[in-house]
């Protein structure tokens, strides 16, 4: 058994989950709330008999190390030490060659971290110190962040790791590189191939949410402010642990007042961060200078619904705050905005003060006031070209919201702040959503990395259903297979899975779970974890069907299906035909293309009425 299947048979999945979320027995399976997605009714499926989960709101599902993984934010290997912990199992492949990269270049990071924070505490980060203190920083606040200093020189971390002959022997020049902190000399020579990428900076750690260093930012000597031409941060690059757009700086400090609060603030910098933190304000988070980011936005719904932008007031900080916007409407969160009374961000005016910054959170504007405000500003609103031009720029946003009240409401609103007639403003947003639509529905979130949260059309879930009937009965797969082409299937990944069950049925004229599971996990990258989330479907729907019952919704399925196909055919069909008309009344087209194309519609056209 290999050490994965023995901590997965030690332990009962259900148990593990049930203490993320609240589970319930309905059943012979568990259903809960999804911990992924923002969902009232439950759609998250566990089978303990199987000790696997599926939750059918947002797609995603696995075993129990891949609950743990996407729950904690974990590699494989994190997860597996972590439940391997919990079911008592000594792992027995765990060797130094064997362990991940990743963890290797986290322990690399670690080590580092620890380096520039003793840095800063000697003497030689006397002056990056006192620049600290002097910001307002407790010195409790600079251990409690491990802020640090990146002496000025070459190569003085590189050294300290390769001089420490545990550290010297354990990591390789690739990996103190593959983590980010050296840059490889462009003509290696016969002296040092490497240098220190961050030379004579403050460092600010960034963690994971898990409180891995898995990055640093690196503030310049304020000294040397005017004249750095590197900028005022230099950042860790992209790495195999760090990637930028992933990550909300502060998050692994936040999330429990996150919680507790029910809401996040976020803020551009990490001093800004720092110095919220610092006085008080436990919940605030850093974007790191940029918009935010749909994974961020995906990382920080795990822990609330509610935000609260306070980015810079200056321009870039303004057009952070805009794209984060978008980006947060696309996901459903709700969204506030902090206008400062002053200062160019939450850590000025936390300087002069904090009572300031705490009423400016208290009087944040609903997103959509604050967006009306910006893009009315400077312009007179009595003149019509600029109310129709505010009216414009306010669909946009309006047409993001989700939530048909709060649709309305800021429709009335702004019908009354126009000055325009409610009615009107109505029908007009109806007329411009009706052009917008497909831009608005598969917008900022739905292009990113999770496509099945996508709500499935109808066809797509036909399939589904109908792939999930045929596991669960397979005493009525022959008849299926033969009487569905997968052509009739959508979309591709269903597509994918349905041809290759059609090729094991095939090959072994039987359909076994375990044999067809083991057949897919040798063969089908990805489609054992497909099947398993059919399964749950299947048992979630149809567990109370009987044979006869499955058999007459299995008919209904392939019938609704096929109907689909042809309806489509059809018109696509015609679409040529009038193409096809056009080419031969200007004499290039082929009669012969035209006989075809006019025999597939009337063979369409009869496969359709057979099944009306
Ligand atoms: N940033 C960056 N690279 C730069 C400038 C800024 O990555 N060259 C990011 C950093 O994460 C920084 C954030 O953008 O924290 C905000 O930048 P800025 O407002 O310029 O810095 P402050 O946070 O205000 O820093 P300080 O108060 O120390 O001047
Ligand atoms: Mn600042």
């Amino acid at each position: 058994m290999s050490d994965s299947e023995e901590v997965k048979a030690k332990l009962d999945i259900v148990e593990v989950i049930r203490e993320y979320v609240p589970v319930k027995a309905v059943g012979a399976n568990f259903q809960a709330v999804c911990p992924f997605h923002n969902e009232k009714t439950p759609s998250f499926v566990i089978s303990p008999d199987k000790q696997i989960w599926h939750c059918f709101g947002c797609g995603r599902g696995g075993d129990v190390l891949s609950f743990v993984m996407e729950k904690e934010n974990m590699s494989f290997i994190e997860a597996l030490r972590m439940l391997a912990a919990k079911a008592g199992v000594v792992l027995k492949h765990e060797n130094p060659e064997k362990i991940s990269k990743r963890s290797r270049l986290l322990d690399i990071m670690e080590i580092a971290g620890k380096y520039y924070a003793h840095i800063l505490k000697s003497t030689t980060g006397v002056k990056a110190r006192d620049y600290l203190l002097a910001r307002g920083l407790k010195m409790e606040t600079i251990e409690d962040w491990r802020l640090g200093y990146s002496p000025d020189s070459w190569s003085s971390l590189y050294d300290f790791l390769r001089a420490r002959p545990l550290i010297g022997k354990k990591y390789t020049d690739e990996e103190i590189m593959a983590a980010g902190l050296i840059i490889r000399k462009e003509q290696a020579g016969s002296g040092r191939n490497y240098y220190d990428r961050f030379r004579d900076r403050i460092m600010f750690p960034i963690w994971d949410v898990n409180n891995n260093i898995v990055a640093f930012t690196a503030r310049v000597n304020p000294e040397k402010e005017k004249t750095e031409k590197m900028g005022k941060y230099i950042n860790s690059p992209q790495t195999e642990v760090y990637d930028k757009s992933r990550v909300l700086f502060a998050l692994n400090k936040a999330k429990g007042a996150i919680k507790k609060m029910g809401y996040a603030i976020v803020v551009e910098g990490q001093m800004d961060a720092i110095s919220c933190h610092n006085h008080g304000f436990d919940n605030v988070v850093a974007s790191s200078g940029t918009a935010l980011t749909t994974e961020q936005v995906t990382l920080i719904k795990r822990f609330t619904n509610n935000l609260i932008l306070s980015f810079d007031m200056d321009n870039a900080g303004q057009m952070a705050a805009d794209r984060g916007i978008k980006e947060a409407l696309a996901q459903k969160l709700n969204l506030k905005v902090i206008t400062l009374p002053y200062g160019k961000d939450p850590d000025e005016c936390l300087k002069n003060n904090p009572a300031d910054f705490k009423q400016a959170v208290m009087d944040a504007q609903p997103m959509l006031q604050y967006y009306f405000n910006k893009v009315s500003a400077d312009l007179d609103l009595n003149k019509l070209e600029n109310k129709m031009l505010v009216r414009d720029k306010m669909f946009e946003m309006i047409g993001l919201v989700e939530d048909k009240p709060e649709q309305g409401y800021w429709l009335k609103k702004i019908s009354e702040e126009l000055d325009f007639s409610e009615t009107d403003i109505r029908e007009e947003f109806a007329k411009w959503q009706a052009n917008k639509k497909p831009e608005v529905n598969r917008g900022f979130a739905a292009e990113k990395s999770e496509p099945s949260i996508r709500p499935l059309v109808r066809e797509e879930l036909l399939s589904e259903l109908f792939l999930s009937l045929i596991i669960k009965f397979p005493e009525f797969i022959s008849y299926s297979l033969n009487s569905l082409d997968p052509e009739q299937v959508y979309p591709d990944e269903n597509v994918r899975f349905y041809k290759t069950l059609i090729i094991y049925y095939n090959k072994s004229a039987s359909l076994d779970y375990n044999d067809f599971r083991q057949y897919l996990t040798e063969n089908e990258e990805g489609l054992d974890n497909f099947l398993d989330k059919l399964i749950l479907l299947g048992e979630k729907d149809y567990y109370a069907h009987t044979p006869e019952e499955a058999k007459s919704e299995i008919i209904k399925v392939i019938m609704e299906l096929k109907r689909y196909f042809y309806q489509k055919k059809i018109k696509s069909l015609e679409k040529e035909i009038a193409a096809a008309e056009k080419m031969e009344n200007s004499e290039l087209g082929g009669g012969a293309t035209m006989t075809r194309l006019m025999s597939e519609l009337k063979n369409s056209a009869e496969e359709l009425k057979k099944l009306i």
